[in-house]
Order: structure tokens, then C-alpha cells, then sequence
């Protein structure tokens, strides 16, 4: 091929919000020249791969589920704890197969979820003043002087961390773990165990129906002993996720090969600001989310500058607007970018908009109202025919006590029992399997 080289860093020019003010650049200088030279974690056909699964989506043949931590930590990329968000994730999805009788694209915030953008720069405890956690990409969680410090090994930690991750979510989705019967038998657990769950006994008796059905056919394909699974992170830090993007050898274009897929948040989606000029580079499948003040001008913009061939499966917006503005903010979105003929995948992050503090000062989320912003995203999309094509979530496989509501009901007063998270409130493994029965119920409303 002999096009032009694709400058990889014009970026850097640009106003890059939500770095970190790393206090030695030399020593920076020296991890990312360290990250260049270390091997892909993924590969340029798997992004191509995950493109292909979301461009069906784009047209209405599938659903999404990308869910995870909100910040993943280094204490935290244990077998245990990646075993059990797969467990989960893959119990909802099998959910959500059948109620939306479409295959579920399963995408992790996982293995590279380890940098936050922050509200405010510092954070104050006692009249103390620290820089703000932003992740463990950057620098630690105490409120210490040493911890807060941004220390740039911290990117290699999360190199190796992202690696270490990703080889256990590969060995559990492809070496028999993640059977379909096994993973459908754990949903029977969670509907005989809890009262949450016995209210979906009868979705789960139809699903074991159609299960028996197809064993009785001896229909055995391979999708129902692997699991296609792909890995995504918020791509903050710009010196990270640039040392990660190389050349494919088939093609000569760029890919960011830290993760299948990566997205621009709320705060760094600047039409002019360096992480769009650096994802326009990239041909990684991307997204953006959309909080409830975008324009559709802005977000059509965004259309322009990061998918001008308008290719479908490249572009996913990420609506995040909080249950209470999802039926007055999204549809102007939805109908401006439908009539511009622009092949968009519309996803639900009902999570963000979503965020309030609990008398006990934790930040917290109730599942009512997550349940009511998907609720909110189904009815626009149904309203104007398009299509709902999934939901972003953030979870985690254990009994953790950070959101309220649920079947066994977590109350403000729980919150601190079991409240482990680096960052925004998760919901726990029951939580997150009532969500998946209750996105399913409205599937099939609709
Ligand atoms: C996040 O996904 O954790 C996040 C910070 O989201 P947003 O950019 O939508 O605020
Ligand atoms: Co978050």
C-alpha cells in the first residue's frame, strides 16, 4: 500500500483535557519508549472483528453488553474477581439472547479500565489538599502525598495488569468454562435462591425449554461452548494508548492494540480537542458518550470527524443522560442523526446520569432509576424505529453494597458494609442479573 504514513501524533497539539501533571517527563518519556516496544494485547483482526459485530447492531441484528468496573484496580486482577464479572456478564447475556432473539455482543470494561477523568483536579480530607484519584493507571488510591504523586511505572503496571486480565477472560470464554448449559444453570441457582430472582421463573423455564430442544435435536453448536468476548477501556491517557497503537501488517493502518475497542468520555469529547483528533486515527471500532447537554450539531460533528466514510460498526454513542432527561434529550439525537443517514449504534449507559450522594457521603446509584433510563431509551428508539442496541453497565460479580435497590434490597444504611469501589458505585452480582431479567421483560414488551 502506498498511502501516506497516518500521523499518529497530531494530537499533541491540541488541548488534551484530563492529564495528568506526571512531575517527571523524562521519566515518562523512558515508560512510554518501554510501551512501544512491548507486544500487542490484542490483534487488528479482532478489532476488525468486533467492527463487523457492531456494524450489525448498527442495523438492528444485535445488542450490546459492555459492562465492568467503573475504575478496575492492580489488588483487583485476581482470578477470582475476573472469573466472577464473567460469570455474571455472561448470565446476563444469555438473558438477553433469548429475549431479544438476537446474538449479544459481549464487551468487558475490563483489562484497561484503569484511568478516571475527575470532576476536580484535587480532593481535600481535613484540610488537607491531594491531587484527585485518577486511577490506577496514574497514581494510588490512600490519601497520601507518595500515593497521590502521578508516577508514569504505573502505565506499565497497567500494561501488564491489562495482559495478566485478558489471558484469564480469554481461558475462561474459550476453554469450556463458559458452557451455555452451565451458564444457564447458574441462572436457575439465582432464580430458586433469591427473591429477586423467582420473579423470573417463568423467562428461565422457557429458556431451559429451548435448551432441552435443541439437545434434543442434537444440535451442539461451537457457540455453545465458547464465548466471543472483547475487551474495552475508556483511552484517557493520550501517552498510554498512543504508545499501544501500531501499524497492522495486512492493512498499514493503525490500531490501538491495548483493547478491542476504546471510547472518548463525557469530559474529553472536545470537537477540537486532542482525544477526537486521536481517535480519528485509529481504526479500532470507538465510542462516545453522550451526556444530556450534546446538540445534535455536536454530536453530528463528531459523526464527521470520526467516521466521515460512515462505515457501520465504527461509531457507537454511549447515551448517558440520567432517567429523569432520557425521554426529552435523546430523541432530538436520534432523529437529526437518522435523517443525516448515518450508520450509528445506539447504546445505554445508564449509569452516569444517574449518580447521587447518600447522607453517609457515598456517591451511590439507585436501580430503579437505571431500570427507568433503559426503560427511557427503549421507548425513544421504539418511537422513532430505530433500534436500542444496547446497554454499557458498570458491575461487578460480587455482593458488594454500592447501589440501592434490588431484590435483596440494599438500602442507604448497607452502603458501608461492603462499599470497595476505587471510584462510581457498582452494581453487585444480584443487581446486575435483576437489570438483565428486567431488560428482557421490556424486550419483549416491545
Ligand atoms: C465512566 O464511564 O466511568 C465515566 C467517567 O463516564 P462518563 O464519561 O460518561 O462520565
Ligand atoms: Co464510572
Amino acid at each position: 500500500m502506498s498511502a501516506e504514513p497516518i500521523n499518529l501524533d497530531s494530537w499533541r497539539d491540541l488541548p488534551a483535557a484530563q492529564q495528568p501533571d506526571w512531575p517527571d517527563r523524562s521519566a515518562l518519556e523512558s515508560v512510554v519508549a518501554e510501551l512501544h516496544g512491548l507486544p500487542p494485547l490484542v490483534f487488528a483482526g479482532e478489532c476488525d472483528e468486533l467492527k463487523d459485530r457492531l456494524a450489525a447492531v448498527a442495523r438492528g441484528e444485535a445488542f450490546v453488553l459492555q459492562g465492568g468496573d467503573c475504575a478496575e484496580t492492580f489488588a483487583g486482577a485476581t482470578a477470582d474477581n475476573v472469573r466472577n464479572k464473567l460469570k455474571t456478564l455472561l448470565q446476563m447475556a444469555i438473558v438477553l439472547t433469548y429475549a431479544g432473539r438476537v446474538p449479544v455482543v459481549k464487551i468487558g470494561r475490563l483489562a484497561g479500565q484503569f484511568a478516571k477523568p475527575r470532576s476536580k483536579p484535587t480532593e481535600t480530607r481535613g484540610g488537607v489538599e491531594l491531587p484527585a484519584y485518577r486511577g490506577d493507571m496514574v497514581n494510588g488510591f490512600d490519601f497520601t502525598p507518595e500515593s497521590r504523586t502521578p508516577d508514569p511505572v504505573r502505565l506499565l503496571r497497567a500494561y501488564h495488569s491489562s495482559a495478566v486480565t485478558l489471558n484469564l477472560a480469554r481461558a475462561f470464554t474459550k476453554g469450556g468454562y463458559a458452557d451455555l448449559r452451565q451458564v444457564h444453570a447458574w441462572n436457575q441457582d439465582f432464580v430458586a435462591e433469591s427473591p429477586a430472582g423467582r420473579r423470573y421463573e417463568q423467562l428461565a423455564r422457557e429458556i431451559d425449554q429451548a435448551l432441552a430442544f435443541m439437545h434434543a435435536c442434537r444440535a451442539d453448536p461451537e457457540e455453545f461452548h465458547t464465548v466471543e468476548f472483547y475487551s474495552s477501556h475508556e483511552a484517557l491517557i493520550l501517552d498510554y494508548d498512543r504508545a499501544l497503537t501500531r501499524v497492522d501488517s495486512r492493512t498499514g493502518l493503525p490500531y490501538d492494540v491495548s483493547a478491542h475497542m476504546v471510547w472518548i468520555g463525557e469530559r474529553t469529547r472536545q470537537l477540537d480537542g486532542a482525544h477526537v483528533e486521536f481517535f480519528s486515527r485509529i481504526r479500532n471500532p470507538i465510542g462516545v458518550k453522550l451526556g444530556p447537554t450534546t446538540s445534535p450539531e455536536e454530536a453530528l460533528a463528531l459523526i464527521d470527524k470520526l467516521n466521515p466514510a460512515n462505515e457501520a460498526g465504527r461509531l457507537t454513542f454511549i447515551a448517558r443522560m440520567g432517567a429523569s432527561k432520557v425521554r426529552d434529550a435523546l430523541p432530538p439525537l436520534v432523529e437529526k442523526i437518522r435523517a443525516s443517514g448515518a450508520q450509528i449504534a445506539w447504546i445505554c449507559d445508564p449509569m452516569h446520569g444517574n449518580t447521587f450522594e447518600a447522607p453517609s457521603g457515598h456517591k451511590t446509584r439507585r436501580l430503579d432509576d437505571v431500570l427507568d433510563e433503559v426503560a427511557g431509551f427503549f421507548e425513544v428508539h421504539r418511537a422513532l424505529g430505530t433500534h436500542p442496541g444496547g446497554i454499557h453497565i458498570e458491575f461487578t460479580g460480587d455482593d458488594v453494597t454500592e447501589c440501592v435497590g434490588g431484590g435483596h434490597p440494599i438500602v442507604e444504611e448497607d452502603l458501608a458494609l461492603r462499599y470497595e469501589t476505587a471510584c462510581d458505585p457498582r452494581l453487585n452480582r444480584g443487581q446486575s442479573l435483576d437489570l438483565a431479567f428486567r431488560v428482557a421483560e421490556l424486550y419483549r414488551l416491545s
